[in-house]
């Protein structure tokens, strides 16, 4: 037998929630259903920043999270990672807000202390982006300025101070095992290198991305993909039909309007290629397709397939395809889920 005060060995166990489709998937909602039903240590968001909006309810309560890990509802601890761009001053009012909504933080959030800041010039330059159609919360310039080795960390700002840690020191020095979500923000398809260039993001929002936060690929335990049953898209590339006006009543029933800028959500069908390829790449091992109330009541079944459209008389035709169309990537019925509800999986 091996004593663990001898040679201080720690297992970190680690599951990724990831949006297999342009963001706005129903990532909020999963991630606060595994918190809820595992027992994680923490929850550490690892790309992305203040463009993310994900909404939760809890408790009976709407709220939509930008920066803050989920973990701050269930008393976890909660990392923004170093994948992040973290944007302080916002980072404190979302803290504020979630205060005044009675979910309590202290002591609770944490901050990488080599995450990239998104500086007031980073958000001034990307106020002016008329190219991707951002979220003009600076993310496209703070990742620019990382790489190009001109960046501001965590680290070197007072008043995050109270919040730094050292992911290393955090996953591997204090001698405590953790189970850990990584929760992902934006998606697959606005990947930097995988999305639809340039209508991307600038972080990496595969499961890989999570990695990259320091967690060894051996700590993965379940990868947790998330679609939609149609798909949305904000930014300034066509992705909706034209003229199609069943598309219009997705957006109503599905209140297809960004978390974060308000804008209108274009809409398509399901691109069952793309979520196959999403699905393989991100090595999902257990799969949420949601807003299945929301094709219910507009009563329309379709996806895209090979560059055309596919129609099924009701869900469970459409569900048996998609699950037979996902079965050579390894999961099996039972790893679908297929959510009737904006509350639960
Ligand atoms: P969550 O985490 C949906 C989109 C923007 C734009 C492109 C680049 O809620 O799923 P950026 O501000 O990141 O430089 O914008 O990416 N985008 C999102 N779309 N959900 C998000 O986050 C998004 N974050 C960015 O609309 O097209
Ligand atoms: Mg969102």
């Amino acid at each position: 037998m091996i004593f663990r005060s001898i040679i201080n060995y720690v297992v970190t166990k680690l599951d990724i929630t990831v949006d297999l489709q342009y963001g706005d998937s129903g990532k909020g909602k999963v991630t606060h259903f595994l918190c809820k039903t595992k027992k994680y240590t923490h929850v550490i968001r690892y790309n992305g920043g203040g463009n993310a909006g994900h909404t939760i309810f809890h408790k009976g309560k709407k709220f939509i999270t930008h920066q803050v890990p989920v973990g701050v509802f269930f008393g976890v601890r909660s990392i923004i990672g170093s994948g992040c761009a973290l944007d302080p001053d916002a980072l404190f009012k979302e803290i504020r807000e979630l205060e005044n909504g009675g979910v309590r933080t202290k002591g609770l959030i944490f901050v990488a202390e080599n995450v990239h800041i998104v500086t007031p010039a980073a958000k001034e330059e990307d106020g002016k982006d008329r190219k991707v159609g951002t979220t003009k919360r600076g993310i496209g310039p703070t990742y620019r300025d990382k790489y190009a080795r001109t960046g501001v960390r965590a680290e070197s700002i007072p008043k995050l101070k109270p919040y730094l840690i050292d992911l290393y020191d955090e996953f591997n020095i204090k001698n405590r095992d953790a189970v850990v979500l990584g929760e992902g923000a934006q998606g697959f398809g606005l990947d930097i290198d995988w999305g639809d260039y340039p209508y991307v993001t600038s972080s990496h929002c595969t499961s890989a991305g999570a990695l990259l936060n320091g967690f060894p690929p051996q700590s993965v335990r379940d990868i947790w993909g998330v679609a939609k049953a149609y798909e949305t898209y904000v930014g300034l590339k066509n992705f909706e039909p034209k003229n199609e006006s069943v598309f219009g009543r997705i957006r109503e029933l599905g209140q297809e309007y960004g978390a974060t800028t308000g804008r209108p959500r274009q809409c398509n069908w399901l691109d069952i290629a793309l979520l196959e390829k999403a699905a393989r790449m991100n090595g999902v091992t257990k799969l949420v397709i949601n807003k299945i109330d929301v094709m219910n009541r507009a009563n329309a079944w379709k996806i895209r397939e090979n560059g055309e459209v596919v129609s099924f008389k009701g869900a469970e035709p459409m569900k048996n395809y998609i699950r037979k169309r996902l079965a050579p990537v390894g999961l099996k019925a039972k790893d679908i889920f297929f959510s009737e509800s904006a509350e639960t999986v």
